[in-house]
């Protein structure tokens, strides 16, 4: 049995849950058209669907929300979280936002044309809905390691070098607006990056004068796994190793719903003045005021507490140790997951625990749904809802390379008797998966169709 760590808090709030029985199960899948999303979160009883703006706040942060400053414009809960933001990225400037989407948004608006293309380890699916909505092209350029789910790379979620550099070459600077890495790469499995990989990609970038942003909304968790991993790195301490991180870069924007320790909060941050100037004015058209952001003044105070406690130690190694401990578990009993466990999640490998239902018929749809129906856990596809997309030219459609369920893990949230609970409810499924059948959707918008999507049973 792997270790579980000792949680480094106790629990001074507790919010019920309760396990709904199997027939009422049924019946909310039916009125959600077998949409995890679309259920209501009291139908729910492990909510793994994300790590995002689900985790559970500090005492810290509830008193800091008391001191949140309502002004409009200059409030101190500002230049509390500039503070912050100065000592921990560095940035000459930044804009708060209500959370990474709208950052995504802003950088999209004012920096991709049609026709465009942008680089990156791997885009998360909002990133790659925001470079399409303007005509844009999403690349991505990870490592071939990162699509075998068994290899132990210790850094899955590098950016390859080489296809990099041809990329640039073959598709010309001048459409290339700027360049990304995404840390950890959540599409990827929660993978890490190490710092000589971006080092390299911030280099590569720099020397075809393209500018490199960092959608850096998980980059504590990827600052400890340096710490763990890198040769060089076991002494400095998870700041010093994100100090080094964003010293690369000309930018980044964070979903702080995530290593931000936050409910709702995200930012812009740029060195470029000029550039600085243009998204204060897109940050007021659709966000509000550059010293509030769409944020209220006492997010942004619970934001400059929760990025401090994000960083802390202790709570990282409980944090990655409760991913191992839960990764290493479901492994252990035979069930295949990307190895070895990111971040903030575990992902189901559906590809290879459903291979008789193909990728027309949604495996990770069909694992995901059977997790609700046999244990009321919710976890989301990342696989052919999520990612397949019709070729614009021949318009046949392209399949992502895995088909995935990720059991996304809400920050302070769960014990391990709850983890116990989903490694036993997964161990059942797994010995009668071939009963399983796919799915076919009944409905589905454009653009990042998961959210909002209907499916039937085949
Ligand atoms: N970038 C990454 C890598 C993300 O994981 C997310 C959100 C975003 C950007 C967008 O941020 O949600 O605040 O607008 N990921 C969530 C998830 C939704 O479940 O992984 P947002």
């Amino acid at each position: 049995m792997p270790n579980y760590p000792v949680e480094p808090f106790r629990i001074k709030t507790v919010e019920p849950i309760q396990l709904i029985d199997p027939a009422a199960r049924q019946a909310a899948m039916q009125r959600a058209g077998h949409n995890l999303f679309a259920l209501r979160a009291e139908e729910v009883f492990i909510d793994l669907l994300t790590d995002s703006g689900t985790g559970a706040m500090s005492q810290e942060q509830w008193a800091a929300i008391m001191r949140g400053d309502e002004s409009y414009a200059g409030a101190r809960s500002f230049f509390r979280l500039q503070e912050a933001m100065q000592q921990i990225f560095g940035f000459e400037h930044f804009v708060p936002t209500h959370q990474g989407r709208a950052a995504e948004n802003i950088l999209a608006a004012l920096l991709v044309k049609p026709g465009m293309s942008i680089p990156s380890n791997m885009h998360f699916d909002t990133t790659e809905g925001n470079i399409r909505a303007r005509g844009g092209h999403p690349v991505n350029l990870v490592i071939d390691e990162a699509f075998d789910p068994t290899n132990h790379h210790p850094f899955k979620g590098n950016l390859d070098i080489a296809k990099l550099r041809a990329f640039i070459q073959k598709t010309g600077t001048q459409n290339i607006p700027f360049g990304a890495i995404t840390i950890t790469n959540n599409a990827g499995g929660g993978q890490p990056v190490s710092l000589e990989n971006i080092r390299q990609v911030a280099a590569t970038y720099h020397e075809f004068g393209i500018p490199f942003f960092i959608d850096c909304c998980r980059y504590a968790e990827n600052s400890y796994f340096i710490k763990l991993r890198e040769p060089g790195y076991a002494h400095k301490s998870p700041l010093e190793i994100a100090r080094e991180i964003f010293a690369l870069s000309d930018g980044a924007w964070m979903s702080a719903k995530k290593d931000g320790m936050v409910n709702i909060g995200g930012f812009l941050a740029v060195r470029s003045p000029e550039l600085y100037q243009k998204i204060c004015n897109e940050l007021i058209l659709r966000e509000g005021f550059p010293t509030y952001g769409g944020l209220a003044g006492r997010d942004l105070d619970a934001l400059a507490t929760g990025l401090w406690e994000g960083l802390d130690e202790s709570y990282l190694a409980y944090r990655l140790g409760q991913t191992a401990y839960f990764g290493e578990a479901l492994w252990e009993a035979g069930i295949p997951i990307i190895e070895p466990p990111g971040g903030h999640a575990i992902y189901l490998d559906a590809g290879r625990l459903l291979p008789h239902i193909p990728q027309a018929e949604f495996p990770g749809q069909s694992l995901a749904a059977a997790l609700y129906l046999e244990g009321g856990i919710r976890g989301v596809e990342i696989g052919s809802v999520m990612f397949a997309y019709p070729d614009p030219q021949t318009g046949q459609m392209i399949y992502p390379k895995l088909e995935l369920v990720r059991l996304a893990i809400p920050r302070r949230v769960y014990t391990r008797a709850h983890f116990d609970y989903v490694i036993a409810t997964l161990q059942h499924l797994s010995a009668r998966t071939e009963q399983l059948r796919g799915y076919r959707l009944t409905y589905a918008p454009p653009l990042m169709r998961h959210f909002t999507a209907r499916f039937e049973p085949l």
